[in-house]
């Protein structure tokens, strides 16, 4: 099996250890997964059936981060600007957090995966975050995996929250705005224990971040493709990876 994902990815020759082994594969992933409604509309279906259909390809794509040795897969689930949409929608995409969870905890403990969340836990109706706690606190022990949800994530929001707390922190005279640096950023963001994404991901042949991790993002390599979320597979992801290990990433420098 390793044998013919290594050989999908274009490598020669097979490592000898077990996939974490794999040169040169991003550490953490992170994906704006888009385009649940217009896959359903093409197919005369509510655009429930797409989010629903887009769940699935959640654990599909967990399962092929997880095979390859990627440490961390975020997945942008719902977004601060996304209590816009109608409220049954909104009360849709709220019940699919536990629905996921209650059908695949069980998968994910047996592949050493570690759930977490990203985002403002205040705002979720307690059924949503009642199901997320408990499947963080169950996987907190895993080391495999660390499949990271934004849910009610906004990276504005994210960003000014962290400057706040600094200004409070000069305010009172505990720290000097010399000593604001991209360190003390990162230690201010909701991925303070996480390193920034490497690869960043978009489906359905939109081209925006969407107020998506834009610090973390800075020196992220970026792939999209036209293929809706629902319909993505675990060989577009392949196909993801094999162009991010081809790209040359230089940070500024030359
Ligand atoms: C964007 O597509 C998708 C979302 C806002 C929701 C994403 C949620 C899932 C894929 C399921 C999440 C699963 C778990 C386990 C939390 P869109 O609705 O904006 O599509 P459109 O642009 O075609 O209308």
């Amino acid at each position: 099996m390793i044998k013919r994902l290594w050989a999908k990815l274009g490598k020669a020759t097979l490592p000898s250890a077990d996939s974490e082994a794999f040169d040169n594969v991003p550490r953490h992933v992170a994906i704006i997964m888009d385009g649940n409604g217009r896959w359903a509309k093409n197919r005369g279906l509510p655009r429930m059936a797409g989010h629903h259909s887009g769940m699935k390809t959640v654990k599909r794509i967990t399962m092929a981060a997880e095979r390859i040795g990627v440490k961390y897969l975020t997945l942008y689930a719902f977004s601060t600007e996304n209590w816009k949409r109608p409220r049954a929608e909104v009360d849709f995409l709220m019940k699919l957090p536990e629905q996921f969870l209650e059908v695949e905890l069980k998968d994910l403990m047996a592949n050493n995966v570690q759930v977490r969340m990203m985002g403002y836990r205040e705002d979720l109706p307690p059924h949503t975050l009642k199901a997320v706690e408990e499947a963080i606190e169950r996987t907190a022990k895993n080391t495999g995996l660390v499949l990271n949800f934004a849910l009610n994530y906004g990276s504005r929001k994210e960003m000014l929250e962290a400057i706040k707390e600094i200004a409070i922190d000069v305010k009172r005279g505990e720290l000097a705005p010399e000593a604001i640096d991209d360190r003390l950023m990162h230690s201010r963001l909701l991925t303070s224990d996480i390193p920034d994404p490497d690869l960043l991901i978009r489906t359905s042949g939109e081209l925006r971040l969407s107020n998506f991790m834009l610090w973390q993002l800075a020196y992220s390599e970026l792939w999209f493709t036209d293929v809706y979320w629902p319909e993505f597979t675990e060989e577009h992801f392949h196909e993801a990876i094999q162009e991010y290990r081809r790209r040359a990433r230089r940070y500024g420098g030359l």
